[in-house]
């Protein structure tokens, strides 16, 4: 047992341990309290990500029950409680690397926004963004993104409480640039943001994929709902972004929309 994540700043932070480390859970923990004057509490993974939310599980391992914390990233505050709603500090480097794509005066829309990182990224990096729009389905993820707003004192970000799909044909506008960070669902939702893009718009689909083939069924469906929905589109770039599993990678495909 050696690595862990951990959620938070130098103050109160979470530690997180991996599911399989169930024998000397008790002493890891301990180790990583002493060692770790910020570490507050830590939490063993009991299940994968599920349900609509992307939650998982967790038990409780050592320290303060109140796992609600403030996580710092490049220089912006996220507060949340990683109970209750979705967050990885491992995909900090690709929401910058989505917010540096931004250019001033652009319209952007985040489908499945949680607590709201990639908004914030992408105000932070790009504050002449015309609009922001996010769409979150879990209440609780909205309400810390509300919070998280006034933590930042953003500006330009619209949030949206809600199911996209209820939402989305509510919002007149079309976008810039779509934001779809849903790996396993988001798919269903493609139609949606093929016709929320404005021409020569970008969507940004994420997927997940063996890495025997790491592209061809993303790309394949991608050409399928583009078919359906009448679009034309390039896809311009694939990137491997994160290791999802044993072997599994989290992809993203850059779709142009014509
Ligand atoms: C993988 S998480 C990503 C959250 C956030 N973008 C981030 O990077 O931390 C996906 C999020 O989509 C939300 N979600 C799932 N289905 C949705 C839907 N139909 N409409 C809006 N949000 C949805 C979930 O509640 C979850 O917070």
């Amino acid at each position: 047992m050696t690595s862990f994540d951990t959620i938070g700043n130098k103050d109160k932070s979470v530690a997180i341990i991996e599911e399989s480390n169930s024998n000397e859970e008790k002493n890891f923990a301990r180790e990583i309290l002493k060692k770790h004057p910020n570490i507050k509490t830590v939490l063993k993974k009991t299940s994968e990500r599920k349900g609509k939310y992307r939650n998982r599980e967790y038990k409780f391992v050592a320290g303060i029950k109140n796992t609600e914390v403030i996580h710092r990233e490049h220089g912006f505050l996220l507060k949340l409680n990683p109970r209750y709603t979705y967050f990885s500090p491992r995909e900090a480097t690709e929401r910058q690397r989505i917010a540096t794509k931004v250019n001033s005066d652009e319209d952007i829309l985040i489908m499945f926004s949680g607590i709201c990182p990639f908004g914030i990224a992408i105000e932070k990096k790009q504050p002449d963004v015309k609009r922001i729009c996010c769409v979150e389905i879990n209440p609780k993820a909205h309400e810390y993104a509300e919070e998280n707003l006034k933590l930042n004192k953003t500006k330009k970000i619209k949030l949206y409480s809600g199911d996209v799909k209820e939402i989305l044909p509510k919002i007149k506008n079309k976008f810039d640039r779509i934001i779809m960070p849903l790996p396993k669902k988001g798919y269903s939702y493609l139609d949606l943001a093929l016709n929320k893009t404005k021409k020569k718009g970008m969507i940004y689909f994420y997927y997940w994929a063996n890495e025997s083939d790491l592209f061809s069924e993303a790309v394949k469906i991608v050409r399928e709902e583009a078919r359906k929905s009448n679009k034309k589109i390039k896809i311009i770039d694939k990137r491997k972004v994160l290791p999802y599993g044993p072997r599994i990678w989290k992809i993203r495909l850059d779709i142009l929309v014509n």
